[in-house]
C-alpha cells in the first residue's frame, strides 16, 4: 500500500561525516522511490563529504560552526537552538541525523517528537554509542545489524522503526562488519522515510506500528 503525496515531505539531514546515508536518501528520491524533497543539509564540521554530497543534489549546504557557543555553560543547547532556527526557515517537516556525532539536547529533541530519526549500526538496545561493530564481535553475537528509531532522550534509546540483521562471520574485523551493515542501512533509511511519508508509522508508546505493513515489515533479514 502506497499512499501518494501532495507534495513531497520536506527532509533536513544532519550529518558530520561522509554522508553515505545522506547520499542513500538522495539516491531514493532521484529514483523516484522517496517522496521527499531535501531542503537543508546541516553540518557541525565544515568540511563534512555531507555537505559536498549536498551541494552535488542541488540542496541547501549549512555548516553550523559549534566554535561560537563553546564555553557557555549552555553550549550544547545554544548550538540545538541555532540548529532550530535554521530547520524552522527552511520548514523542515522531518529531521534525519544520519552519521551525525553530536548528542542531541532536549530543546531540539522536544521540538521534534516524533519527527526526528537516527540510523545507528548496532540492533538496538544491543550496543548503543560508538565503536559497535567491534563490540558486537568481542562479545561473539553471532548477528549484528543497524536499526532506525526516532529519537528521544536518551541516546539511541527511542522507538524502534526498521532493523535489519547481518551474520558476524569468523574472519570479521570491525570495517568488514561495519560494511556489510552500512550496505543495509542504505536500505532501511529511506524506506523508513518513505513509511513516514506515506503517513504510515503509528508510534504506541516504545512500539511504531507500520500501517498496511506485511508481517514482516519491520524486521528485516538482510534487507533486499
Ligand atoms: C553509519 O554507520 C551510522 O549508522 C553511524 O555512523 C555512520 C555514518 O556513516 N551512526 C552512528 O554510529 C550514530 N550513533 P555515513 O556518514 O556514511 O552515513
Amino acid at each position: 500500500m502506497s499512499t501518494k503525496r501532495a507534495t513531497p515531505l520536506r527532509v533536513a539531514v544532519l550529518a558530520s561525516g561522509r554522508g553515505s546515508n545522506l547520499q542513500a536518501i538522495i539516491d531514493a528520491i532521484e529514483a523516484g522511490q522517496l517522496q521527499a524533497r531535501i531542503v537543508a543539509v546541516i553540518s557541525n564540521k565544515k568540511d563534512a563529504v555531507a555537505l559536498e554530497r549536498a551541494r552535488n543534489h542541488g540542496a541547501p549546504d549549512i555548516f553550523v560552526d559549534p566554535k561560537p557557543f563553546a564555553g557557555r555553560p549552555d553550549s550544547r543547547e545554544a548550538y540545538d537552538q541555532a540548529l532550530l532556527e535554521v530547520l524552522s526557515k527552511h520548514d523542515a517537516e522531518l529531521v534525519l541525523l544520519a552519521g551525525y556525532m553530536k548528542i542531541v539536547t532536549a530543546v531540539f529533541i522536544n521540538s521534534y517528537v516524533n519527527r526526528m530519526m537516527n540510523i545507528h549500526p548496532s540492533l538496538l538496545p544491543s550496543f548503543p554509542g560508538l565503536e559497535v561493530q567491534k563490540k558486537a564481535i568481542e562479545w561473539g553475537c553471532k548477528l549484528a545489524g543497524c536499526t532506525v528509531h526516532f529519537v528521544t532522550e536518551g541516546v539511541d534509546e527511542g522507538p524502534i522503526i526498521l532493523q535489519a540483521a547481518v551474520p558476524i562471520l569468523d574472519g570479521d574485523t570491525p570495517e568488514t562488519l561495519a560494511a556489510r551493515i552500512l550496505e543495509q542501512e542504505h536500505k532501511i533509511y529511506p524506506r523508513a522515510v518513505q513509511l513516514y511519508a506515506e503517513g504510515r508509522l503509528r508510534v504506541e508508546g516504545r512500539r511504531v506500528f507500520i500501517d498496511g505493513g506485511k508481517p514482516l515489515g519491520a524486521a528485516l533479514v538482510s534487507a533486499s
